[in-house]
């Protein structure tokens, strides 16, 4: 047998996390140039069953015999693509490696579920659905995240802009004019099934506060969409800015995330927030090509362990 791979990108929410749980509308979209790949090869000689090996994303090896370790979500996620084929662990490896940090909010633990499930399916000759590998790679954000919103593994399975409500079909997203984004890692690492469990105790001890903020990010998420049709990117700057307002209400910013966001917009950026379950992690700031060195550079003097560039595109395909 040869060698396949397969892989999946990163993503970053542009707005409407958090409120998303609630079902309100949330915009995300894929960042293709940071990626996981997963690899599937043959066992050395006298190597039976299934190993995955991701150093760089959990430093540890994993033998997933049958059953294996149910616990743990890499193993989880070969385990439950295995029973969707009612196929037993083969003798086989799979190895990781990622470059997208971990627990900071770019959707790194949906990305390594969704490469080793395309990757097995490629080695075992088994093709999948991108529905179900959708489905699947929700069950195991269930183990990551509690209760998630199924934002993360859609944006990140399909690999497509989408605006997204719970438990609806995804809609797609047309970019107007090309939207140039900066992501600064505060290099803190943080749950994100921590920050969604605090909100939830606000909601539930004083929802006629917390409920008018979900309403809120609702609206400036369409808001949003607009702007992003329309290729208006001092609008969707702004609206940036007031939904990370609302996110420190929701009390899910930290004293670093508010001050690469304060940075960025010193610096000429058109808008900046947070992005994703907050605590720590990443913030993006939304600039244009005159402003994004000022900008990354701010970042870099404010603190930022480092700056990732994207520029979101709607795919040609469904422009
Ligand atoms: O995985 P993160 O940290 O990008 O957070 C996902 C977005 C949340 O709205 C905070 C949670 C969710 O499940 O939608």
């Amino acid at each position: 047998m040869t060698a396949f791979a397969a892989s999946a990108p990163a993503k970053i929410i542009l707005c409407g996390e958090h409120a998303v749980v609630y079902g309100q509308p949330a915009i995300a979209v894929p960042v293709s140039s940071l990626r996981v790949t997963a690899q599937v090869s043959p066992n050395p000689a006298g190597r039976a069953g299934l190993y995955l090996i991701a150093s760089e994303v959990m430093e540890q090896v994993i033998l997933s015999a049958n059953p294996p370790y149910p616990e743990d979500p890499l193993a989880l996620a070969a385990t439950l693509a295995l029973q969707h084929w009612q196929l037993d662990a083969p003798d086989l490896t799979i190895t990781v490696k990622s470059t997208i940090p971990i627990a900071s909010g770019l959707g790194s633990g949906a990305a390594v579920t969704t490469a080793v499930i395309r990757a097995l399916s490629m080695a075992l000759d088994r093709p999948i659905e991108t529905t179900t590998l959708n489905e699947l790679v929700y069950e195991i954000e269930k183990l990551h995240h509690g209760t998630p919103s199924g934002i993360d593994n859609t944006v990140i399975v399909y690999e497509q802009p989408v605006l997204f409500v719970r438990d609806h079909p995804i809609e797609r997203l047309v970019i107007g004019a090309p939207l140039h984004v900066l992501i600064g890692d505060t290099g803190q690492t943080a749950l994100t099934r921590v920050a969604v469990g605090d909100v939830r105790r606000l909601y539930e001890s004083s929802s006629s506060l917390i409920q008018p903020i979900l309403d809120s990010i609702g609206n400036l998420v369409r808001e949003s969409r607009k702007a992003i049709e329309h290729g208006d990117a001092p609008a969707l700057g702004k609206l940036m800015n007031q939904n990370h307002s609302y996110l420190q209400q929701l009390t899910v910013s930290s004293p670093e995330l508010d001050f690469l966001v304060t940075a960025a917009r010193n610096a000429g950026a058109l808008g900046a927030k947070l992005s994703g379950g907050g605590r720590g992690g990443n913030m993006i700031a939304l600039v244009t090509p005159e402003t994004a060195l000022s900008v990354q550079s701010a970042l870099l003097k404010a603190g930022a362990v480092r700056v990732f560039t994207t520029t979101l595109k709607s795919d040609p395909a469904i422009t």
